[in-house]
């Protein structure tokens, strides 16, 4: 196998609105994360993928850029990211930054042009269409139909908020603009993208009517708008004029893509260095991607949908593996549900994070920490509709008030799932506002940042950080098997254990087992030289294996 840089990275995803305020304004901004650059460093990543910091009128937080090449006045200055990449670099981080380029924000100057002149060329750059009727009933991501009236008979297309007109890949001249954009932030040393929602840029279904869904009439765009047929041209035309003789890596939002044409995505000559996959992430929806139908799921499923995945891909070609990111809950809440530590219980939080830490860092891939995910954060406790920010969010509750569930349900339903979960301030401290901010924070903390924090889990010798800390260093010591080596499931009797092994190509093996469940566990097992276990020591007697409650052991033989 090939060896190359981005395979042995460990990427840390930041949310620059939430990481560090240095200005009193309550956001996060560019200082603040150089200010926090050796913390990042302390923990051992060597790739930072920062969240949209483009101007914005931040609807989306960003994911609505309004000038790919100004950095917005709220995180600061170009200046401040030129300091910032040159001292990441000092570090030895690299930085990826989010190109999102499947649409704008509708005060992109792009935009402006096309609606205030209809044959103005930008109105190409966007998909306009005259008709009648509304062109199609696809749904769009965050609320309503995808098409947007802007004139007696003209609509226009958007994937998601209708603040977010998408752009017209058809269009040479708007490519032609994409690709500029890219080499752009590439000259300037960035090391490559996180290509936000780029499985949508290529029209097809959604542009025709569909079977309706619910009592709206209309059909989810995400089941029709997503991987269509021709997307290849465009994302290998896109890799040729922008990372192709670059040492430059990407990394997709590609959710739609079947595993039996992932290696057109990830193989030898894939469009990018690997892809996002959300088969397991996404566990807790049900088809339809309506919160308020959460699925139940047993940890035999779970099991499948890892395997499936890290199979599919290790047959293909490379892949990332993450279990948080700003779209998602916090992962002890998702994959432990009800049994989740309470605030207080650190115990078990502890257990139950570094469970989880065990498994992403045995997985084959590129590993992609979330920030926070390291001090073990949970969901955060929001009591009113009114404390949420996420333009998403407010949209699902009243989606589901509007299927009938009363507000409190609503709310339970929006709690669980809410993008804010992962938003909420970074806890640097106990003292006023975790030391985020010493202003208003733009979005509550958790509650719980006074027991749980970065300082008091770096004063500590077995905190979740500490344990992060090891693994990472373990990854990087035991390269061979942890980055290059194959992996393949270790079947066990017992539903809540996860068992896997990686394999160097010279034989070394080590062994994970995660006890997922809150009682004991035994098993015949395969080990050898205990590497890491959450409880210090492992249980192992003559090949039987005892896991307690949140048990993690990796070994080596
Ligand atoms: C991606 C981003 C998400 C954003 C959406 C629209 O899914 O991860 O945060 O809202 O695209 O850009
Ligand atoms: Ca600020």
């Amino acid at each position: 196998m090939e060896r190359v840089w981005w395979k042995e990275a460990i990427g840390y995803e930041l949310y620059p609105k939430s990481f560090k305020d240095t200005n009193g304004d309550g956001i996060g901004d560019l200082k603040g994360i150089i200010e926090k650059l050796p913390y990042l460093k302390e923990l051992g990543i060597d790739l930072l993928w920062i969240c949209p910091f483009y101007l914005s009128p931040m609807r989306d937080n960003g994911y609505d850029v309004e000038d790919y090449y100004a950095v917005d006045p709220q995180f600061g200055s170009m200046e401040d990211m030129d300091a910032l990449l040159e001292k990441a670099g000092a570090l030895g981080i690299r930085v990826i930054i989010d190109m999102v380029l499947n649409h704008t924000s509708d005060r992109h100057r792009w935009f402006q042009e096309a609606l205030k002149d209809p044959k103005s060329r930008y109105r190409d750059y966007y998909i306009f269409k005259e008709s009648k009727e509304r062109p199609s009933n696809a749904r769009s991501c965050f609320s309503g139909s995808v098409w947007e009236k802007v004139e007696e008979n003209v609509w226009y297309y958007h994937t998601f908020d209708k603040t977010q007109p998408d752009l017209n890949w058809e269009c040479r001249e708007l490519r032609r603009e994409v690709y500029k954009i890219m080499n752009y932030w590439l000259d300037k040393g960035v090391s490559g993208f996180r290509m936000d929602a780029i499985t949508y840029i290529k029209k097809g279904n959604s542009m025709k009517n569909a079977e309706p869904q619910g009592e709206d009439g209309l059909h989810d765009v995400a089941d029709i708008g997503l991987n269509q047929p021709g997307i290849g041209d465009f994302l290998l035309e896109m890799r040729k004029e922008c990372i192709d003789g670059r040492d430059a890596m990407t990394v997709a939002e590609a959710p739609g893509v079947p595993y039996d044409e992932i290696g057109e995505f990830i193989g030898e000559n894939g469009y990018f260095s690997m892809i996002f996959d959300f088969s397991y992430a996404d566990i807790d929806l049900a088809p339809g991607g309506n919160w308020y139908y959460q699925a139940d799921w047993k940890f035999s499923q779970l099991k499948k949908l890892i395997f499936h995945s890290q199979l599919s891909v290790q047959r293909q070609g490379w892949g990332a593996v993450y279990l948080e990111n700003h779209d998602q809950s916090r992962s002890l809440n998702k994959y432990f549900r009800d049994k989740a530590a309470l605030p207080y219980e650190m115990r078990k939080r502890f257990l139950q994070s570094t469970a989880l830490g065990t498994l992403l860092f045995g997985l084959r891939g590129t590993v992609f920490l979330y920030q926070g995910e390291e001090l073990g954060m949970m969901n955060c406790p929001f009591s009113s509709i009114d404390e949420f920010d996420d333009l998403n969010t407010i949209d699902q509750y009243y989606r589901a008030l509007k299927a009938g569930c009363d507000e409190k349900k609503a709310l339970k339903f929006v709690n669980d799932r809410s993008r804010d979960n992962s938003r909420t301030p970074y806890p640097w401290n106990a003292k006023k506002n975790g030391g985020f901010t010493e202003g208003r924070p733009w979005l509550k903390l958790n509650p719980d940042y006074r027991e749980n924090n970065a300082q008091r889990q770096q004063n500590e010798d077995s905190s979740i950080f500490r344990f992060y800390q090891k693994m990472i260093r373990l990854r990087k010591e035991k390269t061979e098997t942890l980055v290059y080596g194959t992996i393949e499931e270790i079947q066990v009797e017992n539903e809540p254990v996860i068992a896997f092994s990686r394999k160097a190509e010279s034989g070394k093996t080590i062994y994970v087992y995660i006890n997922m469940g809150e009682d004991e566990e035994t098993l015949a097992a395969k080990t050898g030289k205990c590497l890491s276990c959450n409880y210090g020591d492992m249980i192992c007697k003559e090949n039987t294996l005892t896991l307690r409650p949140y048990e993690a052991v990796m070994t080596e033989s």
